[in-house]
């Protein structure tokens, strides 16, 4: 009696045994029973598309307000817009001035600026001379350039545009720009300086009759 009792389990553990391998690698056409769904199925929405889920119907979610794009934290806002924290146009440009900053700036700007406001920044570009019925580009050396108007007004105008003449944001880098409103700068000093500003020796060639050498726009030579 014992020895048939034992049997007969041996034989249903076998049959389980039989039943369960015969599962594996069988392959079937229906969709697997989940009885635990999860995450399993999630629905997905196009660009634009409506969601009732959310209050406003839309199943894009704005950023939150305030987020920032990698590599976009534009904190400096001196730097980035010539604007103090109060949004008031800076004196002075915010990086330091180099000879080499004044080199890319007139770089910059011969390729830029040039055909308009021409090479000494005196508004006789190519274009301006020409005759092609463009609005006429000023000259810088006038005195409201010169005097009234501080760095970040220029960098403004390159950034921005001014008027009929368009802003520049797309062409020309952060950092240009304030090349460029170096460069500005020193083309004024080139067409109205003071004597204490000249180099001795510049001042010596202009005594001597030899001014031509000191004209042309070169920047800081002694
Ligand atoms: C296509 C010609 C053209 C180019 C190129 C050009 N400008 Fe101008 N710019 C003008 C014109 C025209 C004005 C006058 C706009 C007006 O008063 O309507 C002007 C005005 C200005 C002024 C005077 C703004 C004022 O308050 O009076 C500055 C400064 C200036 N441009 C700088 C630049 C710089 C720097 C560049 C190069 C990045 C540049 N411009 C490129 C045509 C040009």
């Amino acid at each position: 009696m014992r020895s048939l009792l034992t049997s007969s389990y041996l034989t249903l553990a076998l049959a389980a045994l039989v039943l369960l391998t015969g599962c594996r690698e069988t392959r079937s056409e229906r969709e697997p029973i989940q009885p635990q769904q999860n995450m399993y199925y999630d629905e997905s929405f196009g660009p634009q598309e409506a969601n009732s889920f959310f209050e406003n119907r839309m199943a894009d979610r704005a950023p939150v307000a305030g987020a920032v794009a990698r590599g976009h934290l534009k904190e400096d806002s001196r730097f980035y817009t010539g604007r103090d924290e109060e949004g008031n146009l800076i004196e002075r440009i915010p990086i330091p001035v180099t000879r080499e900053l004044l080199e890319r700036g007139q770089d910059r700007y011969n390729i830029y600026c040039a055909v308009c406001h021409g090479q000494a920044g005196d508004g006789q570009g190519i274009i301006m001379t020409g005759d092609y019925g463009y609005t006429p580009a000023p000259t810088y050396h006038s005195s409201r350039l010169r005097d009234e108007v501080g760095d970040g007004y220029l960098y403004d105008v390159v950034a921005n545009g001014v008027r009929s003449m368009p802003g520049y944001a797309q062409q020309i880098s952060v950092s240009d720009r304030w090349a460029i409103v170096g460069y500005m700068r020193a083309l004024q000093r080139s067409q109205f300086t003071e004597e204490d500003d000249l180099p001795a020796s510049a001042i010596r060639e202009i005594e001597q009759g030899r001014s031509a050498n000191i004209q042309g726009g070169r920047i800081g030579e002694e």
